[in-house]
């Protein structure tokens, strides 16, 4: 694929959105083909099945369930906005990709760790080019984002313990895959949004 697939992670309230939006506003002002994407969602079938997994009961679906459904989003993301985009060169700056589910599935309610790697390999098969990790306090993320609010609170009512178990968990993939940059998501979003700019530009032909 001829693009650069950039992927932002973090807790709940970490500021990837706020980040994904900078960035994508800035990659643009420069003339870089860049789309601004995010997952659960991304594509019209995948934004149907965003509503099932983030509206409702914390108990609604269990985390097997749940991997299923983040893995059909995923898959009907990839194959109609990601790699069409990739394949004309386009930068795709995306709101969470795999390793969301690797965390929030396959480590903070028991370790299915084995199955999530499993299904990826057979439904995804690719990782992005670069990611950038939002790390952040749990209880600062949290209260971020329940001042948002909104009907999306399901993973928010899963509750501290939960962000705080996903927050080491994504710390740990940062270790382990070199494609991670980790960004202290604490200071003023202008503040990060220029370290985020001058991580991401040398990957880009000018
Ligand atoms: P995420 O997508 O990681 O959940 P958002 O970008 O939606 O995070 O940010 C969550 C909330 O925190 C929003 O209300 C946003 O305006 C605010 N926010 C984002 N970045 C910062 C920052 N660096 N400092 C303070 N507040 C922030
Ligand atoms: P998101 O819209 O990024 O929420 P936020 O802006 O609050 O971070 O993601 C919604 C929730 O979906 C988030 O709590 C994490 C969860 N999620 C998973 O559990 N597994 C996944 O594979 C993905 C992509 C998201």
């Amino acid at each position: 694929m001829a693009g650069l697939f950039l992927s932002l992670e973090g807790i709940d309230g970490s500021g990837k959105s706020t980040q994904g939006r900078l960035l994508h506003q800035a990659l643009l002002a420069r003339g870089h083909d860049t789309v601004l994407t995010r997952e659960p969602g991304g594509s019209p079938g995948a934004e149907e099945i965003r509503r099932l997994v983030l509206e409702g009961d914390p108990d609604r679906w269990s985390a097997e369930t749940e991997i299923l459904l983040f893995t059909a989003a995923r898959r009907d993301h990839l194959e109609k906005t990601i790699r069409p985009a990739l394949a004309r060169g386009a930068v795709v700056i995306c709101d969470r990709f795999a390793d969301s589910t690797r965390i929030f599935q396959g480590i903070t309610r028991g370790d299915l760790t084995a199955t999530v790697d499993r299904l990826h390999e057979l439904m995804i098969g690719v990782e992005p080019d670069l990611t950038l990790l939002f790390d952040i306090d749990p209880g600062v993320g949290l209260s971020r984002a329940q001042a948002r609010k909104g009907h999306e609170m399901r993973f928010e009512d899963m509750g501290l313990a939960f962000q705080t178990r996903a927050r080491a968990g994504f710390l740990a993939l940062a270790d382990r895959f070199p494609r991670y940059r980790v960004i202290d998501g604490a200071r003023p979003a202008e503040t990060v949004a220029e370290e985020v700019l001058a991580l991401v530009l040398p990957h880009l032909t000018p």
